[in-house]
């Protein structure tokens, strides 16, 4: 058992905590928001995640777990405090605006008294481990005895206990042998079922999380490329993303051709990195970040351009259910979601949309409260003309579209995540199109 803070309690903080508490760890969470606290110890995760709810009641129960405000009471407690704050985009640049990282160093560091071990999870520039590191030793009582270790996280939305629970890796960037052993005792479950633990420099570990993510969205706007032209040469993305996922160098996984990414990382880690590497002297090699991420931005418009060519042109007044609002399924996040951006740009082109979503509506809610959302997936096609599905939750792969005849006004959908079978559809006598591959 190791005693241990989290500071920050988003996404990864809540999850971290909550997972090392199950584990055995003693764990003390801190946020700068008392309200998020007061609902954390209360027992209610402030998003949707699935087992995240149960396994924090379960830690709560344990005693294991608490969440405070106090840093001083953080200090105290913990010897190894992990740095789970967010670094989102800067407002006047792509680079990441680490104001919620040098905050919270700054406020710990005056209570650090005695030995502990920094381990920083959020996603930074590379160089930041070692200035912290600095910072800590300069500004901490205790001195010298503090140290940094850089430990990225790399947990996926949806999936977020089983991959902090069970990662592919662990990763730590570490100046002193002794942290090492310090890790490997938190993560001693993982590593018990045979996780590869790899021990790099500073340097080194923070680039693994930003070179995973950028090849991940590389590899995205890679087959969303080859989608287009796909349409243009009358070929089908989803064959040809099959035929060459099967060369184990390439691997299927992350080939999905569609609308594209979205979600609180990889847009705005690649945007980091570009800006990171154009610093060091280095934006010639990573321009291509720039182009993926146009090839990104280019799908939106597409769906926006498919929708319009359904209906002469012009989308003044057509009732356009949009399925999905998350960025992805299985999490109520609409940070950069392909789906919302689209179904904001439908409405611009003056079109009567209508937004659909599992989960996700009550956040879509608060932050777009302009939008039309409706909570029952029967109310929100009656009267469409066109539906675009946008997220692909279980629900809309399952729907039967014989039984939507009756209430649309129209039977023709854009499958924008090349999902739906094709052969249901044209069945029900409805018009399929797909992003890459024919329809009907
Ligand atoms: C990502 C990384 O996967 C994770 O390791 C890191 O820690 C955080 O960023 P996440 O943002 O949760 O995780 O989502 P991910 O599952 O990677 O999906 C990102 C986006 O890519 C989603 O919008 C998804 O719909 C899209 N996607 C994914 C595709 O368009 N096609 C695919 O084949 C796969």
């Amino acid at each position: 058992m190791t005693r241990l803070s989290v500071i920050g309690t988003g996404y990864l903080g809540v999850t971290h905590a909550a997972c090392m508490a199950s584990l055995g760890h003693q764990v003390i969470a801190l946020d700068v928001d008392p309200e998020k606290i007061a609902s954390l110890n209360d027992g209610v995760v402030p998003f949707h995640e699935p087992e995240l709810q149960e396994l924090l009641s379960s830690a709560l129960a344990s005693g294991n777990l608490e969440f405070t405000t106090d840093w001083a009471v953080v200090a105290a407690q913990a010897d190894v405090h992990f740095l789970c704050v967010g670094t989102p985009k800067s407002k006047d640049s792509d680079a990441a605006d680490m104001s919620q990282v040098n905050g919270a160093i700054a406020s710990l560091a005056p209570h650090l008294t005695k030995p502990a071990l920094i381990a920083g999870k959020s996603t930074v520039p590379v160089g930041t481990a070692a200035r912290l590191a600095e910072y800590l030793q300069a500004n901490s009582p205790a001195g010298a005895e503090i140290h940094l270790a850089w430990n990225p996280e790399f947990l996926r939305e949806g999936f977020a206990v089983q991959d902090t629970l069970h990662p592919d890796r662990i990763v730590i960037g570490i100046t002193n042998p002794e942290d090492e052993k310090a890790l490997r005792e938190v993560y001693d479950a993982s590593i018990q079922e045979g996780t590869p633990f790899i021990t790099t420099d500073y340097a080194t570990a923070e680039l693994v999380k930003v070179a995973a993510n950028s090849f991940l969205a590389t590899k995205i706007s890679f087959i969303n490329a080859f989608a287009d032209l796909c349409d243009a040469a009358g070929a089908d993305i989803t064959q040809l993303a099959d035929a060459i996922g099967h060369d184990t160098r390439i691997g299927r996984r992350f080939l999905n051709a569609g609308v594209g990414f979205g979600g609180g990382c990889l847009p705005k880690d690649i945007k980091a990195l570009h800006a990171r590497a154009t610093e060091l002297g280095l934006g010639e090699q990573f321009e291509f970040l720039a182009n993926v991420g146009r090839v990104n931005q280019m799908r939106r418009e597409l769906v926006v351009e498919r929708a319009k060519s359904f209906t002469g042109g012009d989308l003044t007044g057509v009732r356009i259910a949009v399925l999905g609002a998350a960025f992805k399924p299985d999490s109520d996040d609409i940070r950069d979601s392909p789906a919302l951006s689209i179904a904001q740009a439908l409405v611009d082109a003056g079109a009567d949309v209508v937004v659909h979503d599992p989960i996700a509506l009550n956040v879509v809610r608060r932050v777009h409260p302009h939008l039309n959302c409706v909570d029952s997936l029967t109310d929100a096609v009656s009267g469409a003309t066109l539906l675009i599905h946008l997220t692909e939750w279980n629900e809309y792969r399952e729907l039967d579209p014989a039984a939507l005849n009756s209430v649309v006004a129209g039977r023709t959908i854009i499958d924008g995540r090349n999902m739906l079978d094709r052969d249901k559809w044209i069945n029900a006598g409805w018009a399929i199109n797909y992003l890459g591959k024919p329809g009907s």
